[in-house]
C-alpha cells in the first residue's frame, strides 16, 4: 500500500524512480510523485497514474544524482495534486515520502499551526517534514539524523519514510516502523524500496530494514542505526526474484498471466517436499515444530481477504486429513477481541505479501501471548516471514496482479501438505492413505493445465453474456464453500460487479429471495459427498429461473443436465479440488471485468498489500 523508491548514484535518478514507480504502481495508484536534489530540491506531483507524472518529467526535464519517489494509496486527504507525496517542509529543503499513517497527526498540525507553521495538504505526512523541520531549527548543534529521530520519537502510528534534505545533499534518510522498507546495493549506488520490484533489475543484494529502525544512505555506504541511536550492522540478503517474473511477459495483465502461471506455482509449492517414491511430505520449515501443533490446546488460523478464504479451507482440511480441530479468524478482529491465546496455542498466519498489518497486528498479539506463531507467506524477507517462529513459504513467485490468484492455489497446497504431514505424524493417516494422496496431489498441475487449456475459450465466450449482470450468487459445499467466497471476491474486486458467496444449503435461509430470471448462480459442484445436496439445491435455484453456471466433474450428467452452462473439470479427492474448481471462477472474472474495460491489475479503491490497518 503506497509504494516508495530512491535513487543516489550516477545513474538520472528521475529515470530510475519513474521505471520503480511503475513497477510499484501494484501497491497504490491515486497518485504519484518525485523529488530530486540537483543543487536544490526540486519536485513534481500530481492526481492519478505514474504515467501522468512520468509526462509532467520529461516535459520539465528534471535530472539529478539523488531523489525519492512515491506512488499513492489515499488515506489521508482525497486523492488530488496537492496530497500527492512527496510533501515538503515550509522552506522546501526537506521532502518526506510515507507509506503507513501518522495517527497522532491531528494533534501535531495543530501545534506546528499554533507555532506559526503553515500547511498545504491535508494528508498525515506533511507533519513529519514540518515537524522535522521545526525540531532541526529549534534544536542547536544537533544534525539531521538527531532531527529524524527526535521527530520520530514524537510520532505514533506506523511509517515507511524516505527523506532528503537539501542541506545534506548527498544523503537519502529511511525510517521503519510497520511498513516495510529495503535498501538495495549497487555498484556505486544505492536503492531504496518498499518492495524488491524496483530493485531487482540493478541488484540481487539487499538489506531488510526492521521495525524501529533507520538508515543514511550515500553514494557508496549506508548506516543502519535504531531510533534510539545504537548503531546495527546488518545482514546483506540475496533477492531470490528474477526481472522476469515481474514482468508481464506477452500478456495483457498480470492477472491473466499468474492465472496460467498456476500449473508451474503450484508444482514449485510441491517441489522437493513432497516424495512420490517415499510417498513422504518434507516441510523443512515446520519439522522442529509439528509436535508442538500436534500437541496444541489450540489451532487458530488467522488471515485476511484470499488468504482468509485459504484459511478457512485450511479448517476442513486440518479436521478431515489431520483430525485436527482448527479456528479461523479474520486477522484484524482477532486482534482486537483480547483472544484467549496463550502458551501451549498456536496461531498460523497465511499472508501473500506478509506485509498486511492486520495479519502483522495478530501476529505480534499471538507472540506477545507466548503462542507459538506460524506462517505462511509468499515474499521472503516479509515482516510475517521474519517474524513468525516457523513457516512455509508458497514459493509462487512475485504476485503483482492486485486480486490474488496464483498465491490462494499455492496456499491451499502448503495447507493440504501441512495437514497431510500433521495426519501421517499423529498417526491418523496410514502409509497407504499417504501413497494416494500424494499420487494425486503430483496429478494437480498437470490437471490445471488441461482446465486452462479446455475452458479457457468457453469461459471468455460466457463471460460475454453475463459482462452487464448487475449482481452473482456463487454457492458450494464443503471444500467448496471457501471457493465460493473467493470466486465471489475475485469477481467483485476486478469488475465491481456485486457478488455474494454462501455454502449452497444456506442459501434457502435467506439469499434465495435475491433469485429470478436475472440472477447468474454459479454453482460449484466438483465434491462427489455432497453431490446429492448439491443437486437439490441446483434443483432450488432452477425452480426459480436463476441462471445456472456449474463447475462440475467430468460427466456428472445430472449437473450438467439443470445448468445452463457448464465447465467441465478433471475429477480429484475432494479435498483437493478447490484447487481445481478456482481456475475458472478466476478466468470468469477476468473476462468479465475486462469485457466491462476494468484496470483488472490495479481495480479501484485497491492495492496491493494493505499495510494500514
Ligand atoms: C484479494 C486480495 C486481498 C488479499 C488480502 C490479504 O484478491 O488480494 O483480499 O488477499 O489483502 O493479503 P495478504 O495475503 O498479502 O496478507
Amino acid at each position: 500500500m503506497c509504494g516508495i523508491v530512491g535513487y543516489i548514484g550516477e545513474r538520472n535518478a528521475p529515470d530510475v524512480l519513474i521505471k520503480g514507480l511503475k513497477r510499484l504502481e501494484y501497491r497504490g495508484y491515486d497518485s504519484a510523485g518525485i523529488a530530486i536534489i540537483n543543487g536544490a530540491l526540486v519536485f513534481k506531483k500530481g492526481k492519478g497514474k505514474v504515467q501522468n507524472l512520468h509526462k509532467m518529467i520529461k516535459d520539465s526535464g528534471l535530472s539529478g544524482k539523488i531523489g525519492i519517489g512515491h506512488t499513492r494509496w489515499a488515506t489521508h486527504g482525497e486523492p488530488n495534486d496537492v496530497n500527492s507525496h512527496p510533501h515538503l517542509s515550509e522552506t522546501g529543503k526537506i521532502a518526506v515520502v510515507h507509506n503507513g499513517i501518522i495517527e497522532n497527526y491531528n494533534t501535531l498540525k495543530k501545534q506546528l499551526i499554533k507555532r506559526g507553521r503553515t500547511f498545504q495538504s491535508q494528508t498525515d505526512t506533511e507533519v513529519v517534514a514540518q515537524l522535522l523541520e521545526e525540531i532541526l531549527h529549534a534544536s542547536k548543534g544537533i544534525d539531521f539524523e538527531q532531527a529524524i529521530q527526535l521527530t520520530l520519537k514524537q510520532i505514533v502510528g506506523t511509517y515507511g519514510l524516505a527523506i532528503i534534505n537539501a542541506d545534506t545533499p548527498d544523503c537519502i534518510y529511511i525510517a521503519r516502523k510497520g511498513s516495510p522498507l529495503l535498501l538495495g546495493i549497487g555498484e556505486g549506488e544505492m536503492f531504496i524500496a518498499s518492495d524488491a520490484s524496483p530493485i531487482v533489475e540493478y541488484t540481487n543484494k539487499v538489506v531488510y530494514l526492521d521495525d524501529g529502525e533507520m538508515a543514511t544512505i550515500r553514494q557508496d555506504s549506508y548506516s543502519v542505526k535504531t531510533i534510539e541511536d545504537v548503531s546495527l550492522t546488518k545482514e546483506v540478503h540475496e533477492l531470490a526474484i528474477s526481472l522476469g517474473e515481474i514482468e508481464k511477459a506477452g500478456y495483457p495483465h498480470f492477472m491473466l498471466k499468474e492465472i496460467f502461471e498456476q500449473p508451474r506455482s503450484i508444482a514449485d509449492c510441491m517441489r522437493g517436499r513432497i516424495s512420490t517414491q517415499t510417498h513422504s511430505i518434507q516441510l523443512g520449515g515446520i519439522e522442529d515444530v509439528i509436535d508442538d501443533l500436534i500437541n496444541a490446546r489450540r489451532v487458530v488460523i488467522a488471515a485476511c481477504g484470499t488468504s482468509w478464504h485459504s484459511a478457512l479451507l485450511g479448517e476442513y482440511l486440518f479436521e478431515y486429513l489431520a483430525k485436527t480441530p482448527v479456528e479461523v479468524e479474520y486477522a484484524s478482529e482477532f486482534r482486537y477481541r483480547d483472544p484467549l491465546i496463550g502458551p501451549g496455542d498456536v496461531l498460523l498466519v497465511i499472508s501473500q505479501s506478509g506485509e498486511t498489518a492486520d495479519t502483522i497486528a495478530a501476529m505480534r498479539e499471538a507472540k506477545k501471548r507466548e503462542a507459538l506463531v506460524l506462517g505462511i507467506c509468499n515474499v521472503v524477507g516479509s515482516t510475517i516471514s521474519r517474524e513468525t517462529d516457523a513457516g512455509v513459504f508458497t514459493h509462487a513467485g512475485p504476485e503483482i496482479g492486485v486480486a490474488s490468484t496464483k498465491a490462494f492455489t499455492a496456499q491451499v497446497v502448503v495447507l493440504i501438505m501441512m495437514a497431510l504431514a500433521t495426519g501421517k505424524r499423529k498417526g491418523v493417516l496410514s502409509q497407504q492413505q499417504m501413497k494416494g494422496y500424494i499420487e494425486e496431489l503430483s496429478k494437480i498441475p498437470a490437471k490445471v493445465e488441461y482446465i486452462l487449456e479446455h475452458t479457457d475459450a468457453a469461459i471468455r465466450q460466457m463471460a460475454g453474456l453475463f459482462t452487464y449482470a448487475p449482481n452473482f450468487l456463487y454457492l458450494g459445499r464443503s471444500y467448496n464453500f471457501p471457493v465460493a467466497l473467493e470466486g465471489a471476491l475475485k469477481l467483485k474486486e476486478i469488475s465491481y460487479i456485486h457478488a455474494e458467496g454462501y455454502p449452497a444449503a444456506e442459501m434457502k435461509h435467506g439469499p434465495i429471495a435475491l433469485i429470478d430470471a436475472m440472477m447468474p448462480v454459479v454453482v460449484i459442484a466438483a465434491t462427489d459427498h455432497t453431490n446429492d445436496k448439491m443437486i437439490s439445491n441446483i434443483e432450488e435455484v432452477k425452480a426459480r429461473k436463476g441462471r445456472i453456471i456449474s463447475i462440475m466433474n467430468d460427466e456428472n450428467s445430472d449437473v450438467k443436465a439443470l445448468s445452463e452452462f457448464h465447465i467441465s473439470i478433471p475429477a480429484t479427492k475432494d479435498c483437493f479440488s478447490p484447487l481445481l474448481t478456482v481456475i475458472p471462477l478466476q478466468l470468469l472474472s477476468y473476462y468479465i471485468a475486462v469485457n466491462r474495460g476494468c484496470n483488472v491489475d490495479q481495480p479501484r479503491n485497491l492495492a496491493k498489500s494493505v499495510t494500514v490497518e
